[in-house]
């Protein structure tokens, strides 16, 4: 079975993918880690951020693989290098360019194969998992998304204002609402979760709720 998570940076996608495939037993695929996966490898290849083939290319030769809750190219694991903020702000545009996309939709695919798999991304539900069993879409209000992330860079040790993070929000969502290609909409079919005042828990238990209901149904 096949359970997608997407939505926007700030709503808990991660976090709550991570529990809720724990709780569930299930593999859990953070496709944001696989875009960083990439652009990590193309930067140090010299592979330029604005060569669609040329990263897509780059894509298709790596065996990017989870295990035990790491990222992994090959037998090295990436998963902290993934999370400068050089890799989050290059990522950006190599998740824009269309042979990549293309190229991550396959792979995505493949790993997911036969799995039960919590899949967690922008895309999941709306295109590469047309056929899932459960689409979700992780909302919050932006200020909620924002004093989230405050609450983070601060614990970080990065002095910044509850402002000027949700200025940089909220520029940062309408870039993606009018990006091109990977702009970020909910499936026709997804089940809007507020997560606004509720504990990942809280979420967590709203979405188990959401599976048994998605079974009894298809059982019936
Ligand atoms: O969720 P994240 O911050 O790790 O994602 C990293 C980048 O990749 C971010 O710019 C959004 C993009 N992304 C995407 O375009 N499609 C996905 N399925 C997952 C992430």
């Amino acid at each position: 079975m096949i359970i997608t998570l997407d939505g926007p940076a700030g709503a808990g996608k991660s976090s709550t993918a991570r529990a809720l495939a724990c709780r569930l037993g299930w593999f859990y695929m953070d496709t944001g880690a696989m875009y960083r996966a990439v652009t990590l490898v193309a930067l140090e290849r010299d592979v330029a951020l604005d060569d669609g083939p040329g990263l897509a290319a780059l894509a298709e030769s790596l065996a990017i693989a989870f295990r035990d809750g790491r990222v992994f190219v090959g037998d090295r694991d990436i998963s902290s290098e993934i999370r400068t903020e050089q890799i989050t702000a290059a990522t950006r545009s190599v998740a824009d360019a269309p042979p990549v996309r293309d190229a991550m939709k396959r792979m995505q695919r493949t790993i997911a194969g036969g799995l039960d798999v919590v899949t967690e991304g922008r895309d999941q539900g709306s295109v590469v998992f047309p056929h899932a069993e459960l689409k979700v879409f992780l909302t919050a209000s932006p200020e909620e998304r924002a004093r989230r992330r405050h609450r983070e860079e601060e614990a970080r040790g990065v002095d910044t204002s509850l402002h000027a993070v949700l200025a940089a929000q909220n520029r940062r969502d309408e870039g993606d609402r009018i990006r091109a290609v990977g702009a970020m909409k909910p499936a026709d079919d997804a089940v809007l979760v507020e997560t606004d005042g509720l504990t990942e828990e809280q979420v967590v238990d709203r979405l188990v709720h959401l599976i048994e209901e998605r079974r009894t149904s298809r059982g019936a």
